[in-house]
């Protein structure tokens, strides 16, 4: 969300992957708007991602429904509330799971696949801080539906390893929020470019774990917290409207600034079309060299 509108969308499906809407952020009204203007800039495949516990989410739906949008990805909540709904339409679900546990319930629920999404990723992050090294394989064994790997990808090599534990593909976000087409403000996509090692933490851990660049703000939630502070008190000094400060409208203390660890190894912001295919060349260069690697 803030990040992923059509433009964003339009140029990772025209570069041969699959673009998604990050509809958390938008209205029905605005989500429309996007729907019809990335069909009208790309002939690929696209889809919509839709946080289950947004309070619009039900119109949200509604929308993606009407314009046909032909995959679904669902996540921070339950996978059974609208996937049959969905599915009866005949889109493709995907729901994004942080645990094996949530994985089987996505494929109870008759999701087509899982986003085994590990805690290194950007944005809201599951409550048991599982790895993705340690999650994506564990979600491969756990479920017979294809596994899309998720947290701390952002170029071939990461690609190659998910894919190399088991997924059958990749969903990246810090990298694409990092791009020329990505709405997010420029000063936020500056200060990512800044971040060092050991600058992106996960806060509101045990509450609401959210993965951004340790500003003012963050750094006055963790001392809260450290304080001994109940979720109330986290969540009244959270307030609202903290990401779209932070990510849209780029207040680098006061906003939250929601961003993967991989960000601090980003060091250009470059077009989606660029990612992609880098993304993919550097895949079979690194596949090539393990092959022969380990010719004998
Ligand atoms: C700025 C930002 C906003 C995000 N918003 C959403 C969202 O609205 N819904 C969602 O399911 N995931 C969201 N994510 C998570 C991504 O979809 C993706 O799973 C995650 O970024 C993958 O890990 P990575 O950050 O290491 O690439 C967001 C990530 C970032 C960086």
């Amino acid at each position: 969300m803030w990040a992923s509108g059509w433009r964003l969308a339009a140029a990772v499906s025209n570069a041969g992957a699959l673009g998604l809407i990050g509809a958390g952020s938008m209205d029905s009204g605005l989500l429309e708007e996007h729907i019809v203007k990335l069909g009208a800039a790309c002939e690929k495949p696209f889809g919509v991602n839709i946080p289950v516990s947004n309070k619009r989410a039900g119109d949200l739906i509604d929308v993606c429904l009407h314009h046909r949008v032909p995959v679904v990805f669902t996540s921070a909540g339950g996978p059974g509330v609208y996937t049959d709904r969905l599915k009866a339409a005949g889109v493709k679900v995907a729901h994004v799971v942080p645990s094996d546990k949530l994985a089987r319930k996505a494929e109870s629920a008759g999701c087509d696949a899982v986003v085994a999404e590990g805690t290194e990723a950007g944005g809201h992050n599951g409550l048991q801080e599982i790895t993705s090294m340690v999650l994506w394989p564990s979600v491969v064994d756990a479920v017979k539906i294809p596994v899309i790997a998720a947290g701390g990808i952002a170029d071939g090599r990461g690609m190659t390893a998910a894919l190399a534990l088991g997924a059958e593909g990749v969903q990246v976000g810090t990298r694409y929020a990092l791009t020329e087409e990505s709405s997010a403000h420029d000063a936020y996509k500056e200060a990512v470019l800044r971040s060092e090692q050991g600058d992106i933490p996960l806060y509101l851990r045990s509450y609401m774990p959210t993965r951004a660049i340790a500003n003012e703000y963050v750094k006055s939630v963790i001392s809260a917290q450290r304080d001994g502070a109940t979720d109330g008190e986290l969540a009244r000094i959270r307030g609202v409207g903290r990401s779209r400060m932070g990510i849209f409208e780029g207040d680098l203390e006061q906003g939250e600034l929601e961003i993967g660890q991989v960000g601090s190894s980003v060091e250009r912001i470059v077009s989606a079309r660029e990612v992609t295919l880098e993304m993919i060349a550097q895949y079979k260069r690194v596949i090539e060299r393990l092959s022969y690697e380990m010719t004998p």
